[in-house]
């Protein structure tokens, strides 16, 4: 493929697109508990026209376009209030829960670096806090520690927290809440660790940040988590996940501008413009500040009040109703939207499969660290709805699943025989045909029979699934051949 020889009219271009998503997941319908904060038409037509409003405007030089300076400015302001900040609470927007937790650590290693002199630095990180944690320490050069989780709650483990402090230790992570099971930390209790031992502390509000404080407006039992809570030194929470704006909008926060000052890079040492950037990215667009600063406006708190409120009211009945089911269980007691549930009789892995067929999206989790493989999903507003339905397929397919004859224990049994040979030295070698097998294909598409691949998935040692998915991943991004 080459760029087209000639310009394709406005029309063609714009039928070439519409064909291109036509395999995409369907979020429109309420069905998906993953990816889409659906916020309705009238919010999606708010934060459109904002973004395109100012789509081309450039948030590289916060002098050139006061109008970005200004809503970055009132969407720090809003986030620090809603979070429990005073006026001394810096921060910045950045393009998602990624970003910011980038910036919190790079923040807290130069932090560290000037005020402790530490050169080889640690954080301490529970095993349900975000991959982005992880990926922050791969770039940044600051070792991860992971310390566990109490199996019966999810919650971190305070005691295992405390004793793997080390003098090289800067940062200690908290949730509210996690991903996977949407349950909260101790952050009390963590950030009472950090302010003894001199450390930071930042509670990745990334998911729950937004809605947890309206749960607990409306008396929803959530334990404090945020400013409020001495000890909390950084925070970061996204605008679009549960804000519902467009994707490319979050923020982090800091107790004091001398640690947000910690996250900036500057640079004078080359021939062009003096650089200085206050996140990860330079150049960006202006449409996603925009909309964040339009959708907010536009819903206001008492529109996310009563959102909030019938996601609540969701979550209490999935997980009543889960808890209903024979054969499953709910992992922890989730205060946020969220919900991991499990099973000690059934493949979670067919289960997902057999509401896939039912046209509702979950997303499977794999084992780890006390967390036994689940599924997850994210209810969002256009999932409330649904709720009474999906309890019905779910119920349905749990049944299914029992009827069907299982062969889970032989695909364990051959991914543990793998997973020795993919271990060794001949492993990378393999892994092209082991995905041909599995019938992940270069044509970007997935089995729609996925159980196999998560069993096999599940059953191997984490470093040959990174592997595994690196290697999968790679395949789904195989451009068309160039013709002649
Ligand atoms: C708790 C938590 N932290 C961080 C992130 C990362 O956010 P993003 O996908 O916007 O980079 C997520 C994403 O779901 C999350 O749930």
């Amino acid at each position: 493929m080459r760029i087209p020889a000639r310009g394709w009219q406005k029309d063609e271009v714009f039928a070439a697109l519409e064909d291109k998503r036509k395999d995409d997941l369907a979020w429109r319908g309420g069905r998906a508990f993953a990816y889409v904060y659906d916020g309705g038409p009238a919010v999606e037509e708010v934060a459109k026209r904002a973004f395109v409003a100012f789509m081309s405007e450039n948030g590289l030089d916060p002098t050139a376009f006061p109008s970005l300076l200004r809503f970055e400015n009132d969407l720090v302001a809003m986030a620090r209030a809603h979070l429990g900040g005073d006026d001394e609470v810096r921060g910045s927007f950045t393009s998602g829960g990624t970003e910011s937790i980038l910036c919190a650590v790079k923040a807290a290693r130069d932090h560290a670096r000037k005020t402790r002199g530490i050169g080889r630095p640690e954080m301490i990180v529970p095993v349900t806090a975000h991959a982005a944690f992880h990926k922050a320490g791969h770039y940044f050069g600051v070792r991860v520690v992971t310390t566990p989780i109490d199996p019966e709650t999810m919650r971190a483990d305070v005691a295992a927290m405390r004793a793997a402090v080390r003098p090289e230790t800067i940062l200690v992570v908290a949730s509210a809440s996690g991903y996977a099971h949407g349950v909260v930390d101790p952050v009390r209790d963590i950030a009472a660790l950090a302010a003894e031992r001199g450390l930071l502390c930042h509670v990745d509000g990334c998911i729950g940040g937004f809605v947890l404080p309206y749960f607990k407006r409306f008396g929803a039992p959530v334990p404090d988590f945020d400013f409020r809570v001495p000890g909390v030194t950084s925070m970061s929470m996204d605008f679009h996940k549960y804000a519902l704006t467009p994707k490319g909008a979050s923020v982090v926060l800091y107790r004091s501008a001398e640690l947000w000052r910690a996250q900036f890079f500057a640079c004078a040492s080359w021939t062009g413009y003096t650089m200085v950037n206050s996140t990860v990215q330079s150049t960006k667009s202006g449409g996603p500040l925009a909309a964040a600063w339009a959708v907010l406006h536009h819903v206001g708190d008492d529109g996310y009040l009563r959102i909030m409120r019938g996601l609540y009211d969701a979550k209490e009945a999935i997980v009543a109703g889960i808890r209903a089911i024979p054969g499953l269980y709910v992992l922890g007691a989730p205060e946020m939207c969220l919900v991991g549930f499990a099973s000690r009789e059934l493949s979670v892995f067919r289960l997902a499969d057999a509401m896939h067929t039912r046209g509702w999206h979950v997303q499977p989790q794999l084992a780890y660290g006390g967390s036994p493989e689940n599924l997850h999903i994210t209810i969002q507003p256009s999932n409330v709805p649904h709720v009474a339905s999906f309890l019905a397929d779910l119920g349905a397919a749990v049944a299914e699943v029992r009827a069907a004859p299982a062969g889970d224990a032989g695909a364990a049994e051959m991914a543990r025989a793998l997973a020795t040979q993919l271990s060794g030295p001949e492993g990378e070698a393999m892994l092209p045909a082991l995905l041909d097998g599995l019938g992940i294909g270069s044509s970007g598409k997935l089995p729609a029979n996925m159980a196999d691949v998560n069993t096999l998935l599940n059953a191997l040692p984490r470093d040959v699934q990174e592997r595994l998915l690196v290697h999968v991943v790679g395949r789904l991004f195989t451009p068309p051949r160039s013709e002649p």
